[in-house]
C-alpha cells in the first residue's frame, strides 16, 4: 500500500554511474533518501565535493517538490488537511493506550515511548509488529513492520505468542515483519538513509527503532563528543520525520530516562538525548511501572490534552488492566512529582 515513488536516481542531473555508486556506497539508493540528506552526510559518508553534494540535494528535493511527493515551501492549509486525511491509526491492543493517543499509533508522525528499564517500551514496540498487519477496518496499518532493533531485544518467539493470543497467522505475521540489527552508530545512521527503499519494497506502514539512543549513547561518552553526538541524532531524527510524512507510516520510537553519564545530577523522569529528540518526536509518552501495571503519560503533543492512563503486559501483549478506568485529564503539564509517584492512584 505504500505509494509508489517512480522517480530514479538517474533522472537527477549530473547523475552518472560513478556518483550512483558512490551514493549507494553510503546506502542512498532512492531519490527520497537522498532528498532527506545533508550536504555533510554526503560529503563525510560518500567522499563527494561540498559542491556536487549540495547540488544533488537540492535537485533531488527540487523534483521531488514538482512531482508533488515533496511538500511544497509553501502548502496552502486545505492541501495539508487532504494530506491529513490519508493519515491511519494503528491500535495498540490496549484501549485505554489508544484513548491516551486519540485512537492509536499515527502514520505520518513520530511517536516516541520513554521510561526506566522494563517500563514496557520493547513490549509495546513488539504488539504494534502484530496489530499494524490488522486490516485498516479492524484498526491496524494493513501493511508490514520494519523493526530496527538496536539492543538486540527483538524476540520472534515473542510475536508468535501475541499472534497466537490475538488469533492472527503465526507465520504471516513473523513474515511480515522485517527486522534490522544495528551493532553500532554509524550501522543505524546508514540504515535510517536507506530506509526509502526498504519500506517501498516492503509494503512497510510501521517503522520501529528500539532504541534511538542507545548506540550513540555508548559511543559519544564524554562532554567533548556531545555536539557531534547531537548532530548525529538530529541527521536521525529529521530524516525519520520525513519519511513518515512522504510514505504515510507510522514510525515509533524508544528512548531511554536520563541518568549517568549524561548528568550526575539528571532529573530520572527526562527522557535522554535532550531537545533534538523532543523537538522532532510528533508525541511523547512516558512509561512507568506501578505495581503490576504501566503508567503512560502523554508529556508532550499538539493535539491531545495531558492526560495519563493504565496498561498491562500480558501474554497478548499490551492489554487493559481489568477495572478500566478513563483517562485522567490533567490540567497542567504533568510535573516531575506526578511522574514520580509510585503509587497507582493519587
Ligand atoms: P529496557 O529496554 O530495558 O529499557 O526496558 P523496556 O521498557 O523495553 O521493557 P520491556 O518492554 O522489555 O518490558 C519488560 C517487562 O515486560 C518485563 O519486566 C515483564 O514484566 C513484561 N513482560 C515481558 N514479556 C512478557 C510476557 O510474555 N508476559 C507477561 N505477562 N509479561 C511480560
Ligand atoms: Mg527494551
Amino acid at each position: 500500500m505504500s505509494e509508489a515513488i517512480e522517480v530514479d536516481i538517474g533522472d537527477l542531473p549530473g547523475v552518472g554511474p560513478a556518483t550512483r555508486a558512490k551514493l549507494e556506497s553510503g546506502g542512498i539508493t532512492t531519490i527520497l533518501d537522498l532528498a532527506a540528506s545533508t550536504t555533510n552526510e554526503l560529503v563525510d559518508n560518500m567522499n563527494l565535493t561540498e559542491e556536487t553534494a549540495h547540488n544533488l540535494v537540492y535537485e533531488a528535493q527540487k523534483l521531488l517538490r514538482e512531482k508533488g511527493y515533496l511538500e511544497k515551501d509553501l502548502v496552502s492549509a486545505n492541501e495539508l488537511f487532504a494530506r491529513r486525511a490519508k493519515m491511519l491509526r494503528c491500535t495498540t491492543y490496549s484501549a485505554n493506550l489508544d484513548d491516551l493517543l486519540a485512537g492509536g499509533i499515527e502514520t505520518q508522525s513520530v511517536t516516541e515511548f520513554y521510561g526506566e528499564f522494563g517500563s514496557g517500551k520493547t513490549q509495546i514496540c513488539h504488539t504494534l509488529c502484530v496489530s499494524a498487519q490488522l486490516p485498516v477496518d479492524q484498526h491496524g496499518l494493513e501493511g508490514s513492520a520494519l523493526y530496527i532493533d538496536t539492543e538486540s531485544t527483538f524476540r520472534p518467539e515473542r510475536i508468535a505468542q501475541i499472534a497466537r493470543a490475538r488469533d492472527q497467522d503465526i507465520e504471516s505475521v513473523l513474515n511480515n515483519i522485517h527486522i534490522a540489527k544495528i551493532y553500532n552508530a554509524s550501522h543505524l545512521e546508514l540504515i535510517v538513509r536507506a530506509m526509502g527503499g526498504l519500506i517501498q519494497q516492503n509494503n512497510v506502514r510501521l517503522v520501529i527503532v528500539d532504541s534511538i539512543i542507545s548506540l550513540h549513547r555508548a559511543e559519544f561518552v564524554g562532554r567533548g563528543t556531545l555536539s557531534e553526538r547531537q548532530q548525529k541524532l538530529n541527521a536521525i531524527m529529521h530524516r525519520l520525520k520525513r519519511v513518515a510524512e512522504i510514505y504515510n507510516v507510522a514510525v515509533v520510537i524508544t528512548n531511554q530516562v536520563q541518568s549517568t553519564p549524561d548528568t550526575f545530577f539528571g532529573d530520572p523522569t527526562k527522557a535522554a538525548g535532550g531537545n533534538i529528540i523532543g523537538h522532532a518526536s510528533t508525541y511523547r509518552i512516558y512509561l512507568r511501572k506501578a505495581g503490576q501495571e504501566r503508567k503512560a503519560i502523554m508529556i508532550d503533543s499538539p493535539m491531545h490534552p495531558y492526560g495519563d492512563t493504565n496498561f498491562m503486559v500480558v501474554e497478548g501483549g499490551i492489554t487493559d488492566p481489568p477495572d478500566k478506568k478513563p483517562i485522567k485529564i490533567l490540567k497542567n503539564p504533568p510535573s516531575s512529582k506526578h511522574l514520580e509517584k509510585e503509587d497507582e492512584e493519587e
